[in-house]
């Protein structure tokens, strides 16, 4: 369709038809022909029969059929035929479950990342699927919060990185039929929910907002990102999804020109912020800050008629909102073929097929970090072996927002070990639950970890414990899984603990053990992916995204912090009246960037090609990176740097660039990075963004602990970008 066709077809509708389009409601609900089909808390968003019939999307229906059966009912029944958008949450996948974003997050691999997300879109797109609800580009320092699960960590670059990798995914491919939109979300600064708690309120300066926690929703912007969803929270005073910020923002200053979706009822929950005093207002203060669509609280079909008439909301604003709706609908190809790729047969085909599967396997283990090995992995014999713990057999493994991934099909770490032949006695020890207290299976494991000579122990979090609304003041393992490891150790200390996790966790408890890694919450080849790493097929290349707190009272903790008036110096003394806390170090367990690997690499020659940057300049930052082992790897390598003086306090080390390299065994290779005007620049007070003249350090290297330092000179005084 031409944009003149959309025009035209705008001067059909009434007023009412295009509040229509501006709604999205759930399959259930538009699938009831009665007047009000809405019970419950819904109640209150009662849509009559014809109202139904007009609406623009829908979201929370299950594959081909019943996408097919509803866009043709509504095809007959809707006066313009203007087709449905169907939308689902597709966050690591559709049928087949990736490993979660977190984990994705950590394989540094943007390739990979983009490769998951398009297979996600090649699966959902085939299940009726049109706009997926991710990338959530939301920065996350605190691991209290249930949803760091759905995102890329701490760190902004890496953030960015990877959440537009995951729009390329999804919105490009050669086949126009598997393209499918995403959604950036949550805008803005929902990760930054106070003390971690879902749905709580945020409260931040410009300058950290502008510097960091904006950095993930600008990047998907500028990869071209067809949808935008507001944030619950509050920022600064007002809900997100009546917040100016949408305009000024994500309009006016980064032309974003895609659809702005609410959150779930978030523009109807406004009225429990206190911020509207009925559902006419908040749909008012919704509209007029540029929220296109509303998800499922109905104030606009309900409200926008009298607003209109008010003059409260001018039509030249409705008009935009659809505008942007239909040009959306158009550009995925709607108006042609209401029903994309959706078809039942296909989805035999492309559900959990080979390519997929290996696919999730490949991705779960470049996905895993190895925290600790002190000799014990990769397993040299196939025999011999204890396997314990609640998530050795378990299926809850794939990761929550599993969309529509049954852990039915999901391989647990027991049934890989099977199929690989190894011989293992089996002992769950304990249960899953974060409040588990039956002991009465520790025995049995404890008899099962002294008969053998090394024990592979899978503790953690089932994926039931992270996730929306899942916000937690205890991070640690729970306490039954803490006697199993006791017991176990004291019996056969050859133990490598295997981690299940949606967030980072306090694991002192553990760090006893030979060895620890970590796979997050793997997805449906999981086990499989475990088996490869356990004994050598795979190797370990991942590095923390997201550091690993000592206690839940470091909280928030990210390594990209500020270096106060009074740092603390781990190695120095006199450290007494330093920012610091008595009963626990500032350092994390394990840092940002963190990760071992079956292959040693070392770091030499680290160079910078001048003393001096002048701006119109790059300088080149380069190092030796040499595989010391008998052990074919990848590393990732990262550059920091640190401004050593500005007008604005900048943080001890930030990240500026990363590189993922594949090194033979004993090979060697020169890596090179560049650094420019634009790496040093940041956020200032009058809105610019631009680097100041001054001293710079830069690091390179593989751990945190272990970066090579130099120095450089910034010579150009103040230049915009
Ligand atoms: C979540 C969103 C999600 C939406 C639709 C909300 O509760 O915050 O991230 O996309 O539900 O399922």
């Amino acid at each position: 369709m031409k944009e003149k066709e959309i025009l035209q077809l705008m001067q059909k509708m009434t007023l009412e038809q295009k509040l229509g389009q501006m709604s999205l409601c759930e399959f259930g609900d538009l699938m009831q022909n009665s007047d009000n089909a809405f019970t419950g808390p819904k109640g209150e968003f009662a849509l009559t029969a014809s109202q139904k019939k007009i609406v623009g999307g829908v979201l929370n229906f299950k594959g081909a059929a019943e996408m097919i059966e509803l866009q043709k009912k509504h095809l007959e029944e809707d006066p313009n035929k203007i087709p449905l958008l169907f939308m689902m949450d597709v966050i690591h996948g559709y049928v087949t479950a990736y490993p979660i974003p977190l984990a994705i997050g950590c394989s540094f691999d943007t390739r990979l990342a983009e490769r998951c997300a398009r297979a996600s879109a090649v699966e959902c797109a085939t299940g009726g699927v049109k706009i997926t609800y991710s990338p959530m580009a939301d920065l996350q320092r605190d691991a209290r919060w249930g949803r760091v699960m759905e995102g890329f960590g701490e760190d902004p670059m890496l953030l960015g990185q990877m959440a537009s990798a995951f729009v390329k995914g999804y919105q490009k491919n050669v086949d126009p039929r598997f393209v499918v939109g995403g959604c950036a979300k949550h805008f803005a600064c929902y990760g930054a929910a106070e003390a971690g708690r879902d749905y709580n309120c945020v409260d931040m300066s410009d300058y950290t907002m502008n510097s960091y926690y904006l950095t993930g929703y600008k990047a998907c912007v500028d990869a071209g990102v067809t949808m935008v969803m507001t944030a619950f929270n509050s920022l600064n005073g007002s809900p997100c999804t009546g917040n100016q910020m949408l305009r000024r923002k994500l309009r006016e200053e980064w032309g974003f020109d895609g659809v702005v979706v609410s959150d779930y009822n978030s523009v109807a929950e406004m009225i429990n912020h206190g911020y509207a005093k009925d559902l006419r207002e908040a749909a008012k203060l919704a509209i007029n800050a540029e929220c296109d669509m509303e998800m499922v609280s109905t104030s606009y079909l309900q409200t926008g008629e009298s607003l209109v008439e008010s003059g409260e909301v001018s039509m030249e604003q409705i008009d935009k909102c659809v505008y942007r709706i239909l040009s959306l609908k158009n550009r995925l190809g709607l108006f042609e073929n209401p029903y994309g790729a959706a078809d039942v047969q296909a989805e035999k085909k492309y559900y959990r097929c080979p390519e997929f599967l290996a696919l999730a396997r490949e991705a779960a283990a470049d996905s895993s970090v190895l925290l600790k090995n002190e000799g014990m992995l990769p397993l040299q014999k196939k025999e011999g072996i204890a396997l314990i713990g609640p998530f050795a057999d378990n299926k809850d493994i794939i990761g929550s927002w599993s969309c529509n991934a049954d852990t039915q099909y999901a391989v647990t770490v027991r049934q890989a070990l099977e199929e690989e032949g190894v011989s293992f006695v089996y002992a769950a020890g304990c249960g899953d639950k974060l409040d588990d207290r039956d002991e009465s299976g520790l025995d049995e494991a404890v008899k099962a970890a002294a008969a053998s000579e090394s024990v592979i122990l899978c503790l953690g979090e089932s994926m039931r414990f992270s996730g929306e609304c899942k916000s937690r003041t205890e991070i640690c393992l729970p306490e039954v899984q803490q006697k199993l490891f006791e017991r176990v150790y004291a019996v056969n200390p050859n133990v490598s603990v295997v981690l299940f996790q949606g967030r980072p966790l306090d694991i002192r408890a553990i760090l006893g053990a030979k060895a620890i890694f970590t796979m997050w919450q793997p997805g449906t080849e999981g086990g499989r992916a475990c088996a490869d790493l356990l004994f050598g097929k795979s190797n370990f290349s991942g590095k923390l995204a997201m550091s690993f707190p000592y206690c839940v009272g470091q909280l928030p903790l990210y390594y990209n912090h500020y270096n106060t008036g009074r740092p603390f110096r781990p190695d120095g003394n006199l450290n007494e009246w330093k920012s610091k806390y008595i009963d626990a170090p500032n350092a994390p367990l394990f840092d940002f960037g963190y990760g071992l690997s079956y292959s040693k690499f070392v770091y030499s020659d680290a160079k910078i090609s001048a003393a001096q940057l002048g701006e119109n300049e790059k300088l080149r930052v380069s190092v030796k990176v040499k595989n010391d082992s008998d052990v074919d790897g990848k590393e990732i390598v990262q550059l920091y740097i640190r401004d050593e003086a500005a007008s604005r306090v900048r943080p001890v080390r930030e990240l500026k660039d990363f590189k993922k390299i594949s090194l033979g065994a004993h090979r060697e290779a020169t890596v090179e990075f560049f650094l420019e005007k634009k790496d040093l620049a940041f956020y200032h007070d009058d809105g610019g963004v631009y680097a100041e003249a001054g001293e710079f350090e830069v690091f390179v290297g593989g751990q945190p602990s272990e970066l090579l330092c130099m120095k450089f000179v910034y010579t150009d005084k103040k230049n915009m970008l």
